[in-house]
């Protein structure tokens, strides 16, 4: 129940991995056979990515993970154009730490920094956006789809408007990717950030789509690896392994998003079953949402309490983003929605995956059940 933390490795992700922990050890960098294997083991990744994602293989960048794809996307493209004054940005309240730390470096540099509100349900509106704009705006960067409450921005409509005023969108597309059809190739974007746990790959890959002439300064020093955009030995394994992922996860898109959007359902109509429907309310958005992530609150009952008991009974969720849940910290999504304090201390993320079942999602809404009737009681 915590897919949106991370994911298992696909075993066919894992069986494309274990050659380049074996003889297919080599360097990329080296021109000997074994260099020449690997480098010939990422080339034909890189494409195949570009050919699921909708753009040109040298579009893409391969990179540490979602967080270093965002701060390459952010602290890169600023670095290059503010020498032409362009000191401002746009993002949300609501990001990902990864993006919004980022922008917290940046207004210790001296940029400005502007972070958009959001409704209720957690989207951002267009209108606050032009509100926003500066001319020395030089990126905004808004996510796709929202890793604690799943609710999904209006990406175009915020590109077309970067793209009227000349400014740069990047877009966190780390929880979309695998659950909304992704093309490059005509979504109004200039960088994109992917991350491969996330959809049944290793930790530790990421990957940059940076559009045609972006301005993009690297963020490590080193060696001239990724066209000099991401220095550093490629870690050919996982790249591998990312591209297989995304292979398995385009593959069966249409059937899994179902699937999932299905047992999404099972789990509130089960859970109203259990509780009853005003034992527990939806956060997010009623219709634009990554159905992956299920976000409710237990008013009334503590998170940290409530987390603890599924766990006693062998579930996993979460409180909200994996990078803030371990200190329990209130989410800053809930909050930048306007939720009060009571709601947002009795709100849990749950998060579905391609193993999850059924069976699997009675049982836990019936787990859930028993604890929250429980709790309630001795209240
Ligand atoms: C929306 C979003 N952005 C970025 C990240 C960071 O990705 P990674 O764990 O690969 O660094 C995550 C992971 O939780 C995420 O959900």
């Amino acid at each position: 129940m915590d897919h949106a933390a991370t994911t298992p490795l696909h075993p066919e992700v894992l069986e494309a991995m274990l050659p380049y922990f074996g003889l297919n050890f080599g360097n990329p960098s080296s021109l000997h056979s074994y260099g020449r294997r690997a480098r010939q083991a990422i080339t034909e990744a890189r494409d195949q990515i570009a050919v699921l994602l909708g753009c040109s293989p040298k579009q893409l960048v391969f990179t540490s993970g979602g967080t270093e794809s965002d701060n390459l996307a952010i602290l890169g493209s600023l670095d290059a154009v503010n020498p032409h004054g362009k000191s401002h940005m746009i993002t949300t309240q609501i990001e990902h730490q990864a993006v919004l730390s980022a922008c917290g470096h940046l207004e210790s540099r001296g940029y400005e920094v502007t972070y958009l509100p959001v409704d209720s349900y957690g989207r951002v509106s267009t209108r606050d956006l032009l509100a926003a704009l500066r001319p020395t705006t030089a990126l905004v960067s808004v996510m796709y789809g929202n890793n604690e409450v799943g609710t999904i921005q209006p990406i175009d409509e915020i590109g077309a408007i970067c793209r009227e005023h000349d400014i740069l969108l990047h877009v966190d597309a780390v929880q979309a990717l695998g659950i909304i059809p992704m093309n490059l190739s005509v979504l109004p974007v200039d960088l994109v950030s992917f991350s491969a746990h996330k959809i049944n790959g290793p930790k530790g890959c990421g990957l940059l789509y940076y559009a045609n002439g972006i301005p993009l300064n690297p963020q490590l020093y080193g060696g001239n690896q990724e066209r000099s955009k991401r220095a550093g030995t490629e870690n050919v394994a996982a790249i591998v392994g990312f591209a297989k992922a995304i292979q398995l996860a385009t593959d069966s898109q249409v059937v899994k998003q179902q699937h999932i959007a299905e047992l999404r359902e099972l789990f509130v109509t089960s859970l109203i079953s259990e509780i009853g429907k005003d034992g527990f309310e939806i956060n997010g958005h009623p219709e634009h949402y990554l159905p992956h992530i299920l976000n409710l609150s237990f008013t009334g009952l503590d998170k940290a309490i409530l987390l603890m008991k599924l766990d006693l009974v062998g579930i996993a969720a979460s409180a909200g983003s994996a990078c803030t849940s371990g200190a329990l910290e209130d989410s800053h999504v809930l909050i930048a929605m306007g939720h009060s304090s009571d709601h947002v201390k009795s709100s849990i993320r749950f998060s579905f995956g391609y193993e999850t079942t059924e069976e699997i999602v009675l049982d836990v809404t019936q787990k859930i059940g028993t604890i929250v009737r429980r709790l309630r009681k001795t209240n």
